[in-house]
């Protein structure tokens, strides 16, 4: 299982970035129960204060920006039956950064220029399908109580993912989560109340074990949908 987690980091110049409050905590708490359920993990972790989780079937590697997030995705999808989108992705990087330098205060105040960066998790999307790849893809979605439905579903369509984990802006510090999960097949699911990150993890673990055998079930060479 192939799993990001953390937030990125955009350098300005040689000491500033934008970054956002992403802890890591859900990323790496789906980890750690992958692992528990024995699935050999791959975890991609951001710059964040917790540290990566210890566990014999868990190796991981480091990203700073959304570019080394992609070449990471870029070296690592293929290997992956299920890829679990829990990174906090920026969604702007300055165009043009200050390299080897800082900039100055001035008088005048500063205006950044940011460009869009690339939707890592749509590209991992069209990689699955020219490369034939027999894998789960899961997103996830932060966003006002108003907007979550709405807004998972655009996203389900728009990124071209198995599932998405909707869950309350409020998330993102937390230890606790009450979540729901849109699947491409129109169904939801979603565990009774609030929960722990933690527990949440093991339940999220075992709804994309569901997901990887009926994808793998639906490729089997009869087409009959049945394992032989
Ligand atoms: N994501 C990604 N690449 C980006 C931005 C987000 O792969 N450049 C992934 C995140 O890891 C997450 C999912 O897409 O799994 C949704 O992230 P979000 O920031 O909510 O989605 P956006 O596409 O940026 O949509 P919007 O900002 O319009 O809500």
């Amino acid at each position: 299982m192939l799993i990001t987690a953390g937030p990125t980091r955009e350098p300005i110049d040689a000491v500033r970035f934008i970054g956002n409050r992403s802890s890591g905590k859900l990323g790496v708490a789906v980890a750690m129960a992958a692992a528990e359920a024995g699935w050999r993990v791959l975890l991609l972790l951001g710059p964040v204060a917790i540290e990566p989780p210890e566990h014999r079937l868990i190796s991981n590697l480091r990203f700073e920006t959304t570019a080394d997030l992609e070449t990471l995705l870029v070296t690592h999808q293929v290997e992956a039956d299920a890829l679990i989108m829990a990174a906090a992705v920026a969604d702007f990087r300055p165009g043009s950064v200050v390299r080897g330098g800082k900039l100055r205060r001035t008088a005048e105040g500063l205006t950044l220029k940011l460009e869009p960066t690339p939707d890592l998790l749509a590209g991992c999307s069209r990689a699955r399908a020219k490369k034939h790849l027999q894998q789960v893809l899961v997103g996830f979605a932060l966003e006002k109580r108003a907007e979550l439905e709405a807004s998972a579903k655009g996203k389900l369509v728009r990124k071209g993912v198995d599932a998405v984990v909707a869950n309350e802006l409020q998330t993102m510090e937390a230890d606790t989560i009450r979540a729901k999960v849109f699947i491409a097949d129109g169904t939801t699911e979603a565990p009774k109340g609030t929960l722990s990150k933690v527990r949440f993890a093991q339940w999220l673990v075992e709804l994309v074990e569901t997901l990887v055998v009926e994808r793998a079930l639906s490729a089997a060479p009869c087409g009959c949908g049945k394992a032989h």
